[in-house]
């Protein structure tokens, strides 16, 4: 499914430039700079279809990217960026709200959480938008590559924790590096099995 069958389709700044709900979608969000960019990219095997950066804000736009005939992958912008001016953060935030809550050909979400921070509260926020929006959603560790073994468990049973409180959270948790490679199998073939 995703070998030469992912195509950039659009950036989308408003509801209204949203591409026909006809297609199923899933969808990434997390904290800006956690991996969104670079975990699609990953996903699809090229190295730079979604944009990915080390400066923080980089996706200002919902990016959509076909998969085969019956798919949407949906890069969004990332929240809790708190370099940005209050006007641009709170036209993101109302987007990504408006998004996350209507968009009813959204599957899933995958909430990204960086391994080494585990969930912050902007994290729960989105959460609790998820669960009143009744979007199942899965956490994905990112940056897999930067936790010793050793240190994994805790930061695990903290997400554990977390996810526990919300009805909507879908409980398997998929470990993640983009850098090497680690999950990106297991997360395609849930995309591929998502109808
Ligand atoms: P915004 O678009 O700003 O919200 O960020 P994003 O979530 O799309 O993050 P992006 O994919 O641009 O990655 C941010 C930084 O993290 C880049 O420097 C990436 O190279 C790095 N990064 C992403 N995934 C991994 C990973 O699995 N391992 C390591 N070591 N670095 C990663
Ligand atoms: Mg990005």
């Amino acid at each position: 499914l995703f070998a030469g069958e992912v195509e950039f389709l659009k950036g989308v700044v408003a509801m209204d430039g949203l591409p026909g709900s006809d297609r199923i979608e899933v969808c990434f969000a997390g904290r800006s700079n956690v991996g969104k960019s670079t975990l699609i990219n990953a996903l699809t095997g090229r190295k730079a279809i979604a944009r990915a950066s080390n400066t923080p804000g980089r996706t200002q736009e919902i990016n959509y990217f076909t998969l085969g005939a019956e798919r949407y992958l949906v890069d969004l912008p990332g929240y809790g960026y708190a370099n940005a001016p209050v006007a641009v953060v709170e036209k993101w935030q109302r987007l990504l709200k408006n998004y996350l809550s209507g968009r009813q050909n959204l599957r899933r979400a995958f909430v990204l959480v960086d391994f080494r921070h585990g969930v912050k509260p902007v994290d729960e926020e989105i959460m609790r938008l998820l669960d009143s929006s009744a979007v199942t959603f899965q956490c994905v560790m990112t940056k897999a590559d930067k936790v010793k073994e050793v240190d994994r468990a805790a930061v695990l049973t903290q997400v554990r924790a977390a996810l526990a409180k919300h009805p909507a959270a879908y409980p398997e948790i998929v470990l993640t590096s983009s850098e090497k490679g680690m999950g990106i199998p297991t997360l395609r073939s849930i995309i591929a099995g998502l109808i």
